[in-house]
């Protein structure tokens, strides 16, 4: 299938989501690849995550970018060359997830998570996220919150990129209601109760049984 949905974030960003049915060959026929990506392509274990990557590919290509303007840190956060002769800086976050692939494109700082519903998510809940936001909730909407906060805490690690960050311990999603489709939270590196920590708005939402987390830092930090 082409390409499955574009959701508009914001006047600067825009997520684009793929849904893999094509068998890889169908998928490797149409894109094109640097070396360093076939080489890194063999490397994959499985069938599933070598789609996932070509699916990113034909993203970039449907914005007329391609493997070639896409590169790595040394930590393995995406970067994209601006397109022709514009000098403004792009920003892409990467998430892929069995079914589908996703990006995010913006002229800001964007962190993108995919994840499916799986009951997992919720079983491992305490070990990541304040529990007292599920109460009240039915087990599904438990799942489905559980999912947006673990999304929440991997889109802004995909923003800051760096070392030593802990989910539990200095990533901490404000309360909000599923249905909002938006959240707040906050990045506090430091104990000090002085310092106020890195504030992030954050978008959400469901595609089939898929959940994606968009992160983008505050403004007024
Ligand atoms: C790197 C990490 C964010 C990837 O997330 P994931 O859910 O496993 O996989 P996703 O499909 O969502 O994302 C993978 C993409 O993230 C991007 N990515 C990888 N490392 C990154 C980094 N350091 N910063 C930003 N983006 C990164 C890449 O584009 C990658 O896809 P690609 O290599 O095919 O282009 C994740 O593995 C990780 O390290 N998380 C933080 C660790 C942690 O603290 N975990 C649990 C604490 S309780």
């Amino acid at each position: 299938m082409p390409l499955h949905k574009v959701v508009y974030l914001s006047n600067n960003t825009k997520l684009y989501l793929w849904k893999i049915t094509e068998d890889f060959d169908t998928l490797f026929s149409q894109v094109k690849l640097k070396d360093s990506s076939l080489a890194r392509l063999e490397t994959m274990k499985s069938e599933s995550h070598q789609k996932g990557f070509l699916a990113v590919r034909m993203l970039l290509q449907h914005n007329d970018y391609s493997d070639f303007d896409l590169f790595y840190d040394e930590f393995g956060k995406p970067h994209l060359k601006p397109q022709g002769c514009s000098i403004k800086d792009v920003e892409v976050s990467i998430s892929h997830s069995n079914d589908f692939s996703a990006i995010a494109i913006s002229d800001s700082k964007v962190g993108l998570d995919l994840e499916q519903l799986k009951e997992k998510t919720l079983r491992i809940a305490p070990r990541f996220m304040n529990v007292s936001h599920l109460e009240n909730l039915s087990e599904e909407e438990k799942i489905k919150k559980a999912t947006v906060v673990w999304g929440i805490k991997e889109s802004i690690f995909k923003i800051k990129n760096e070392k030593g960050i802990s989910f539990p311990n200095h990533i901490f999603e404000d309360d909000f209601s599923f249905d909002d489709k938006k959240a707040t939270a906050t990045l506090k590196l430091n104990d000090n109760p002085e310092v106020s920590g890195e504030k992030f708005q954050i978008q959400f939402d469901s595609v089939e049984d898929y959940i994606f987390v968009c992160a983008f830092q505050s403004i007024n930090n």
